[in-house]
């Protein structure tokens, strides 16, 4: 019998005691034993929960339990959690977590220490929730290069700005329906200023890549300067705005990662990607494009991929499973600065000084009129220098990047 605690009794913490109760047969079956929960630590009471009986506040209880196994890290963050991540494996536990803040500024140190121990760190779970990415990309795809990985990773904006394209709410409107459905982060900041999506970024980058990339390698950029003019305006191009991570490989090594809102063509299947859904696209230079899509957030689904985790480390009892990847610095990541494309600019100026500031573009039309301001699509990949150059002395409202 595989002994399980789980620390932190929040969403995903509950979830993943539903689901290991819940499917207690079949997870026998597939885990080749029974798993037990035993603890769940939070610092709250929970007198009614099925679980009241396994809640402890004290963490040296776990990890003086020499009974304990695996350790399900869904606290959050990079403070606790990380001296109960540190403590669980130093005492030769195994650690899974859906936590991608701890991973995406401490996974290589945390990896590290787990195989010193002989024990495993898994963390399907941090990056598109119910998805499974990380175990294809490691395993599945190990054949490939991988040239470049994006996608749509943070399933509130997602939800936000669907909801803003179909239904024309405003921006907090949408927001209050992601958090009272139990997909935003504590701190909604989190998700619309694109902090979650840049660790997410910073994960797959480091899989795919074999370097760390920290977070604040990342140029990131939300979604809160998107309004309903330029949900229109894309409309009118063929095009809906999402909010994009990006990580591509240079010729020269480097990984040039970032995270900001794109116009992607609806004939892209990224386009079609709504409310909760993430879809993580990987290039690898044997296999060509392949797409992941599914639940990003909710209980449920995160719940699913933590407990898949759960069962690999209990079906391979005593054999790690090594996840591997090289420190990060300085030299393993770039900024934004040479990587060129189209972009979508509106701003307060007449049609004609946008013809003659960016000769070539496309200019855009919307059903109500653009009053004082205008629109287009430059018509020539350029960089993000090469456009500021371009645009100076207009008063630009909004400046998003095409996924050509
Ligand atoms: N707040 C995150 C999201 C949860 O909306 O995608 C899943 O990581």
């Amino acid at each position: 019998m595989v002994n399980v605690a789980i620390l932190g009794f929040g969403t995903v913490g509950s979830g993943v005691a539903e689901v290991l109760t819940g499917h207690e047969s079949s997870i026998e079956r597939k885990a080749d034993g029974l798993i037990r929960l035993k603890y769940i630590l939070d610092v709250r009471d929970f007198p009614d929960s099925p679980f009241a009986d396994r809640f402890v506040k004290d963490f040296a209880v776990i990890e003086n339990d020499p009974e304990v196994d695996i350790v399900v890290e869904t606290i959050g963050g990079a403070g606790v959690a990380l001296d109960f991540t540190r403590r669980a494996l130093a005492a030769g536990k195994s650690v899974v977590t859906s936590n991608k803040e701890l991973v995406a500024t401490h996974g290589y140190e945390l990896n590290q220490l787990a195989r010193e121990k002989g024990v495993c760190y898994l963390f399907e779970a941090s990056v598109g929730g119910g998805i499974p990415i990380i175990r294809p990309l490691s395993q599945c795809l190990a054949a490939n290069e991988i040239l470049e990985i994006y996608g749509i990773l943070n399933g509130t904006t997602n939800y936000i700005l669907t909801r803003m394209i179909r239904a024309g709410l405003s921006f907090d409107a949408a927001l209050a329906e992601a958090q009272e459905k139990g997909y935003a982060e504590r701190d909604p900041s989190a998700d619309v200023d694109g902090h979650d999506a840049c660790r997410k970024i910073c994960i797959l980058a480091a899989i795919a890549f074999g370097r760390h990339i920290y977070p604040e390698q990342v140029p990131t950029q939300g979604i809160a300067g998107v309004t309903l003019a330029d949900v229109d305006y894309a409309e009118s191009a063929g095009k809906k705005i999402k909010l994009l991570g990006r990580a591509i490989r240079r010729e020269d090594g480097k990984v040039c990662a970032y995270v900001a809102p794109h116009l992607v063509d609806q004939a892209n299947p990224l386009a079609g990607v709504e409310d909760v859904f993430n879809a993580i696209s990987v290039r690898g230079d044997a296999i060509g494009d392949v797409m992941f899509y599914g639940r990003g957030a909710g209980k449920l689904p995160t719940a699913s991929a933590v407990v898949a985790d759960v069962i690999d480390v209990a079906r391979n009892m005593g054999h790690r499973k090594a996840l591997s990847w090289e420190p990060g610095g300085e030299d393993a990541a770039c900024g934004t600065d040479a990587l060129a494309s189209r972009w979508y600019v509106r701003a307060k100026a007449p049609v004609d000084a946008l013809r003659s500031a960016l000769p070539g573009c496309k200019l855009l039309a919307r059903r109500e009129g653009g009053g004082d301001e205008s629109a287009c699509l430059t018509g020539s990949p350029l960089t993000q220098g090469e456009l500021e150059q371009a645009l100076a002395g207009l008063e630009c409202r909004s400046v998003i990047r095409v996924l050509d």
